[in-house]
């Protein structure tokens, strides 16, 4: 079964084309980041548009560069994410579905993400599995029982991960989007340079906690002006770079320690790690070492599988029509995974 993805959902458009869940025939993304760069963040009314002027040329690359093949279903990403650049999606996923003839299903954009590492690996999720869902609107462990069933075990309190690397980067003035500019920064720089707090909410909390490691990195690199106001520039012979890694390595150590106690406390031993901030090598790094220490099976997204693609949706929609789940796209005016409910897709 060939199953035509679209994702919208944010600041990416993508089409992708997949077979059988796990063969990736043709995909596409195109980053808006060049658009909403000048704003220093994703502009949910431009992002819209955006996606309104991308959407088709997306479609037409990846059937062209898929020769004859026709759709058997598309899949569609119709939630958590901005509500209005969600709608284009579904609304061309609707015309596409209608011109092929064929069953149109809706997506959970987290559940596409987790679903990313066993697309990677050219299978089908195994469960049950614990996964890590780390981006820019996530920061959520979940136990992955069934094709249905994910259970919240833990979620950021405040900042997700991403949003933490964008606004640190940001204060540091290291451009948009932040993680990868972070990361590139930090290369150079010392990680033990400053010693910041680990945020681990107590021995057993599975919750996470960014903001106060953000307004952390800001009083310590950046004080305060006389009138109480951050000073805007380091001090003298503090670097941005010893900053940047001594941020990525507390972020690291927090998010390897969370995975960790995951694993222990439902001795599930398989790990699957998928979001845009998988993308990060200290991360991944940090996370290999861990599963090779304990002896866990960790599937990590390749880094073009990480952030938003619409493989995953493909995926993820193929998994749902395999396994009876498919439903039509409902637009839900949510913008993250509920950290109240562990019910099954919200
Ligand atoms: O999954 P994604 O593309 O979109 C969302 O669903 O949010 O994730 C985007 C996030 C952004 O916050 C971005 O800064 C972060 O992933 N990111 C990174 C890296 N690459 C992307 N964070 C840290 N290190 C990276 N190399
Ligand atoms: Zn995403």
């Amino acid at each position: 079964m060939l199953v035509l993805g679209v994702e919208s959902s944010c600041d990416e458009t993508a089409v992708a084309l997949v077979r059988d869940g796990r063969e990736i025939v043709a995909s596409t993304v195109l980053s808006q980041v060049d658009a909403h760069r000048p704003f220093g963040g994703v502009v949910p009314d431009l992002a819209a548009r955006e996606h309104v002027r991308n959407l088709a040329p997306v479609l037409d690359s990846v059937l062209r560069a898929a020769g004859a093949a026709r759709p058997d279903a598309v899949a569609v990403t119709d939630s958590p994410g901005l509500q209005a650049a969600l709608l284009t999606g579904i609304a061309g996923a609707e015309g596409i579905a209608l011109a092929y003839g064929v069953p149109l299903v809706g997506v959970n954009h987290v559940e596409a993400h987790l679903t990313a590492p066993f697309l990677a690996a050219g299978e089908w999720p195994r469960h049950p599995f614990i996964s890590l869902v780390v981006s820019g609107g996530h920061t959520h462990l979940f136990h992955s029982r069934s094709a249905g069933d994910h259970r919240l075990l833990g979620a950021t309190i405040d900042d997700a991960a991403g949003e933490a690397f964008d606004k640190v980067a940001k204060m540091l003035g290291l451009g948009f989007p932040g993680g990868p500019a972070l990361q590139r920064a930090a290369a150079d720089g010392n990680p033990q340079a400053f010693r910041f707090k680990r945020p681990l909410l107590g021995p057993q909390s599975l919750d996470f906690s960014f903001s106060g490691l953000k307004t952390a990195v800001l009083y310590t690199c950046f004080g305060q002006e006389t009138d109480g106001r951050p000073r805007r520039q380091l001090p003298e012979g503090m670097r941005a770079a010893d900053v940047a890694a001594s941020f990525q390595a507390t972020v690291v150590d927090v998010l390897v320690e969370k995975a960790r106690r995951a694993v222990e406390q439902t001795g599930i031993q398989r790990l699957a790690v998928g979001g845009g901030v998988a993308c990060n090598g200290p991360l991944r790094a940090g996370l290999t070492v861990a599963a090779a220490q304990h002896g866990w099976e960790l599937l990590l997204a390749p880094p073009a599988l990480c952030g938003d693609n619409a493989a995953m949706v493909a995926a993820r929609g193929f998994e749902l029509l395999r396994s009876g789940l498919g439903r039509a796209p409902k637009v839900s005016p949510r913008t993250t995974w509920p950290r109240e409910s562990a019910a099954p897709t919200p």
